[in-house]
């Protein structure tokens, strides 16, 4: 049981929103509007002052929704249940985090085991939300699929502004303007929006993806759907499973002809647990156009394109190819008020009763645990070691 309580003398859990501290983001973990529901659930929410700055929140919106504010981070992560983040906490913060306390974010598990192991040593159990199962009861939690639809939108509008022609038909007295063709790669959640910001700014647009159930939704938005003639099976999670190197080859075969003809590419193509699939060869931009304008919104796994620098832009015989991964960060009003909803259900979820929930067979929390008890498990876990053979025992 949780040491506060509030009037009715049942407990109170204590959830903590500190500023975020890795360099560059702006969103916050939640927003004012977020806290009437958590608030009439019995749930207690102090924020560090300045936290929703960077996303349009100040501290007075706050505390007129009914949280506390409070100015020193030791105060506030003392005091705290729940500790919520929208991305990693900072070495300072992992050291004034209490022992028992549960930290919630979108913590890219997999690529920071030393931060969770850290984590783990202090005692603290951590739910990444990348991890949440593709479910429809997981839905209104899912926080990659808002951030997702943001990177969509945004990487189109960041094409536009760099592209040195229009994205639609123009007919003037001076002559037709051609519309600007669009290859979207991957139509996920962020293809999918990409496709129709595109669209909506007048551009031709085509888009592929190993997964054929999307033909379907990419001719809804009115683009073309490309026939690689590969299919990938979707995994039990709901991800795309990884194509054979030999399918992988036809596809860039056949892609290659449509990325030299587009004025502009939005790479989305992720593979969950693994790196990106490499789908744009060096080859393939130097026969792309000059001017010519690749998003490759998969940087952060890697990167779709084989040229492409996770968090830089870069010119490489004409072609502008973007890498830039803070793509949600860039548009923190709406991301944090996306991610805030997410992050209320989830804590919803998380507690029941006045308790935090340590059940681990509910599929949600299962599959979001990454530290629990002083030990990373689930995604986290060390890999099981290979069982000995008798000729290896033996050696
Ligand atoms: P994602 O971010 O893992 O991948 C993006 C896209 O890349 C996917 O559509 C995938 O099929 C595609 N891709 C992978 N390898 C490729 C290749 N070699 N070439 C071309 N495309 C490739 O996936 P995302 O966008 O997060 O979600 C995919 C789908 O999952 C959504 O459209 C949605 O239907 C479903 N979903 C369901 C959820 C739920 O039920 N709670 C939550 C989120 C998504």
């Amino acid at each position: 049981m949780t040491e506060a309580s509030d009037r009715t003398g049942s407990a109170t859990v204590r959830v903590a929103v500190p500023r975020e501290r890795q360099p560059g983001e702006l969103r916050v973990a939640l927003v004012p509007g977020a806290l009437r529901a958590l608030l009439a659930a019995g749930l207690r929410v102090t924020v560090e002052a300045g936290a929703g700055e960077g996303a349009g929140h100040p501290d007075a919106a706050y505390t007129e929704a009914g949280a506390t504010v409070v100015a020193d981070l030791k105060k506030l992560l003392a005091g705290a249940d729940v500790v919520l983040h929208v991305s990693l906490p900072s070495n300072e913060e992992v050291k004034q985090l209490a022992k028992g306390t549960t930290l919630v974010g979108l913590l890219r598990a997999a690529s920071n085991l030393a931060l969770l192991e850290r984590l783990a040593k202090r005692g603290v159990d951590v739910h990444s939300l990348e991890l949440l199962p593709r479910i429809s009861r997981a839905q209104e939690m899912d926080v990659l699929s808002s951030m997702a639809s943001a990177a969509g939108y945004h990487g189109v509008l960041m094409a536009a502004v760099r592209l040195p022609r229009f994205m639609p038909l123009l007919m003037t007295a001076a002559g037709t303007v051609r519309p600007a063709r669009v290859l979207v790669v991957g139509a996920g959640v962020a293809g999918l929006q990409a496709i129709a910001t595109a669209r909506r700014l007048g551009a031709v647009v085509e888009a592929f993806d190993v997964r054929p159930v999307v033909r379907e939704q990419v001719e809804s938005l009115g683009a073309r759907f490309v026939d690689v003639g590969v299919e990938a099976a979707e995994t039990g999670t709901g991800y795309a499973a990884q194509l054979s190197g030999e399918a992988e080859k036809r596809e860039r075969e056949i892609l290659s002809r449509h990325v030299a003809d587009a004025d502009c590419v939005i790479t989305t193509a992720l593979i969950a647990g693994r790196d990106a699939p490499r789908l744009i060869s060096a080859e393939m931009v130097a026969a792309m156009r000059p001017g010519s304008v690749i998003v490759d919104l998969a940087a952060e796994g890697g990167g779709n394109c084989a040229l492409t620098k996770p968090g830089e832009e870069v010119e490489v015989s004409g072609v502008r190819i973007c890498g830039q991964t803070d793509l949600a960060s860039r548009m923190a009003t709406d991301t944090s008020q996306l991610y805030a909803g997410n992050m209320a259900k989830f804590l919803l979820h998380l507690v029941r009763g006045g308790e935090v929930r340590h059940d681990l067979d509910d599929e949600i929390l299962g599959a979001t645990c990454v530290v629990q008890g002083g030990a990373l498990r689930g995604a986290a876990a060390p890999a099981p070691k290979p069982a000995a053979t008798p000729a290896a025992a033996g050696q």
